[in-house]
């Protein structure tokens, strides 16, 4: 990746003069089977974009609680995006169709209109949940019924489709907008794309340079990526391997996520930060989700053997 990296042809994105960047963009474009792509620093700057071309400032989107846009997005669509949201119960990560029909508010006299809906798949804080496709298929038949918006925020999508062997472009068929991460699990240093029809990546390009987006010699980055993308999909079932073997040594523990479908296992644990202090101590990394919850993920530098001998220290941190 790295000589990939330093032989890239680069020039000034915001001028659409990268090659490497667009190489990039054109193959997620074609990997997902929509019109084009836009490559971006991050998958937040990526989902402010992509919900800011999908829905009027000063609109209503709706998505789950539990979603990455609402529990960590620091409020950024109401105050980078202007949009109000409403909240919906989901089931790890699964909306169900009847109630967000139920939600929609339809335009009328002193009503503010549903605009869009947001999606999430794999779902993060359900321990990477794959949000099963005939759920995401209803829930496009009804976005477009309505006449609202689709936006699924895939910064793991690609586990998804290995997890399911459901292809990317099953994917790219039900979303008005998506977005995509290349440095989670794929490994690229940087970056995340947003997908959707010329029309809206070209105001979406618009919007990015608004937020600072319109960077020059990202070839180096999109050249990573490009690898990324070639190289490091089919992978992700070694990492999904690594977590089912981690949750089956702790399967003692209440853990909250089984089955572990994907690269992420949570942990129902009596204190967090102790369990965290511990595990650092021993080199092991893990995030505290709540006071009472550990998140463990697993990714391409951190062999099977490591994850069995990591997961014998969390297993001692949690029974401490
Ligand atoms: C589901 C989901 N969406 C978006 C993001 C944001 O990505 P970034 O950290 O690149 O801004 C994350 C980050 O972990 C995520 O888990």
């Amino acid at each position: 990746m790295r000589e990939v990296l330093a032989a890239a042809p680069v020039g000034n994105d915001a001028y659409r003069e990268d090659e490497a960047v667009r190489s990039l963009e054109d193959r997620v474009a074609e990997l997902f089977g929509m019109d084009s792509a836009m490559f971006l620093p991050t998958g937040t700057m990526a989902n402010l974009v992509a919900v800011s071309v999908l829905c009027p400032r000063g609109g209503e989107v709706l998505a789950d609680q539990e979603s990455y846009v609402l529990a960590s997005g620091l409020g950024g669509l109401a105050t980078v995006a202007g949009l109000q949201s409403r909240t919906i119960h989901a089931v790890r990560g699964a909306l169900d169709a009847a109630a967000v029909r139920a939600a929609l508010r339809p335009a009328g006299w002193g009503v503010l209109p549903t605009s869009a809906l947001i999606v999430e798949n794999t779902h993060a804080r359900s321990g990477g949940a794959v949000v099963p496709l005939p759920v995401l298929a209803e829930l496009s038949l009804l976005a477009r019924e309505h006449g609202i918006g689709l936006h699924c925020d895939g910064a793991r999508i690609w586990h998804a489709a290995v997890a399911t062997g459901t292809s990317l472009k099953a994917y790219g068929a039900l979303f008005d907008t998506l977005t995509v991460s290349v440095s989670k699990g794929l490994g690229a240093p940087v970056g995340a794309l947003m997908l959707g029809d010329a029309e809206r990546v070209e105001r979406a390009r618009q919007v990015r340079k608004q937020l600072g987006g319109g960077w020059r010699g990202a070839g180096v980055l999109a050249a990573a990526a490009e690898f990324a993308v070639l190289n490091n999909v089919a992978r992700l079932r070694e990492d999904h391997d690594k977590a089912a073997a981690i949750a089956t040594r702790l399967g003692r523990q209440p853990m909250i996520n089984a089955p572990v479908e994907t690269n992420i296992v949570l942990v129902r644990v009596r204190d967090s930060v102790a369990v965290h202090r511990a595990c650092a101590r021993q080199g092991v990394g893990v995030f505290r989700l709540a006071p009472d919850l550990i998140r463990i993920v697993t990714h391409r530098d951190v062999s099977m053997e490591r994850c069995l001998e990591a997961a014998e220290v969390i297993a001692a941190a949690i029974a401490q």
